[in-house]
């Protein structure tokens, strides 16, 4: 069913009930996910982003819930991606006469995706567009997250439509940020943000601010995934404010791969060394776990460990997808450490420093290496790891 969100805007998307795995297996999204498409009904119906294509039908049904498809004149594009674009080829079969707006970055990637050469708009920052009585202004917001994206903003409503900005992935039947459980929206809000956004915190950053002294009067943000923050859209502000500013708070994420236990068995003595100093800490089995929810853990954590058995001379294969996982999200101003178990050769916790090193991250303390099973005094130097950890973390 259509939703009507502001007098005569209404949400035309579709929701993804199945949906357990997005961008490839980067996202594990155990809620499924949506693909938020909105319609402006005014003298020049607007509709604002589509679906994934596998999804036009029921964007088409719900269009046609409020008008004809042949009705509308405009497809604003803010982003390329295909779980926003895919369904284009099929409307605009339907409705060749539609003019659409995107970037110059959107235009050259609908052209490559698609082979198309559809009536499309150049637009940038400061350029707007009527709908009749409503306008649409256009900011360009590259590399949130691709270089095409861009938001939409329809002052006369104080709607923000920032496509993938502030969204969630969760298929549900509310619509609402204030229709649903508070935990699991932020549990979802971060999820996303991890998982997405995270690499591209500094220009987010620089878009908030942006968005600030624009001075855009904002009291609904309507995201392309995800639920529609009408109660309190500056509370997700102020969230990603956090998160684009590396802001963290004083606790451990341990994460490690384990072959025979030794590694496991220092991963929780550590942990009970952080816990003596009182520094709060999570461990994860990157086999037991998905990395999507590691990952989230670590967004706003000061300090990460990473454990691994030697394996071949390096770590173990899991523990470097997701290493190469943590890389890409460039994350700042955190202290990290390893440890692990060997047999003979070692070098698994060489490889994570590298890893460490390589995200420029600091190691306050050396590296722990133990040979085999660890003994009860081995545990105890491992617990006094934990300890001198955290000491530093209280810096
Ligand atoms: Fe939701 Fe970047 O696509």
């Amino acid at each position: 069913m259509s939703i009507q969100i502001k007098p005569n805007i209404y949400w035309v998307g579709a929701i993804d009930w199945g949906l357990r795995h997005f961008h490839g297996h980067t996202y594990y999204t155990k809620r499924g996910g949506t693909y938020n498409s909105y319609l402006i009904m005014d003298e020049i119906p607007t509709l604002v982003d589509a679906v994934l294509g596998d999804f036009s039908q029921e964007m088409i049904d719900r269009i046609k819930e409020i008008t004809s498809l042949e009705s509308i004149k405009q497809i604003i594009v803010n982003h390329v991606e295909p779980d926003h674009s895919g369904a284009l080829p099929e409307l605009l079969k339907l409705i060749p006469h539609a003019k659409l707006f995107g970037t110059a970055k959107c235009k050259e990637g609908l052209a490559k995706y698609y082979q198309s050469n559809w009536n499309f708009q150049v637009v940038k920052t400061g350029d707007s567009i009527s709908t009749g009585q409503k306008t649409v202004k256009f900011l360009e917001a590259s590399m949130i997250h691709w270089p095409d994206s861009m938001f939409s903003y329809i002052p006369q409503e104080k709607l923000l439509l920032p496509n993938d900005g502030f969204g969630q992935q969760w298929a549900c039947n509310e619509r609402f940020d204030d229709e649903v459980d508070q935990a699991i929206l932020y549990e979802e809000t971060v999820k996303y943000y991890a998982s997405i956004l995270w690499p591209w915190s500094t220009v987010i950053k620089q878009k908030l601010d942006e968005l600030q002294n624009l001075s855009w009067e904002i009291d609904m943000i309507a995201p392309a995934h995800g639920l529609i923050w009408r109660q309190n859209p500056k509370r997700v502000m102020d969230w990603y404010h956090k998160w684009s500013s590396n802001e963290s708070d004083k606790k451990v994420v341990i994460v490690y791969e384990t072959m025979w236990n030794s590694t496991k068995q220092m991963a929780e003595a550590i942990g009970q060394g952080l816990q003596e100093v009182g520094i709060p800490y999570q461990i994860f089995d990157i086999n037991q776990t998905d990395k999507t929810d590691v990952l989230t853990a670590m967004l706003d954590a000061k300090a990460y460990l990473f454990g691994s058995a030697a394996y071949d001379g390096d770590m173990l294969p899991n523990l470097a997808g997701f290493m190469h996982y943590l890389r890409g999200c460039h994350p700042q101003g955190r202290i990290a450490g390893s440890f692990g178990s060997f047999g003979w050769g070692g070098g698994a916790t060489k490889a994570l420093e590298q890893f460490i090193t390589d995200m420029k991250v600091e190691m306050p303390i050396p590296s722990l290496t133990l040979q085999w099973r660890p003994t009860e005094q081995e545990l105890e130097k491992c617990r006094q790891f934990g300890r001198d950890f955290g000491e530093k973390i209280k810096i």
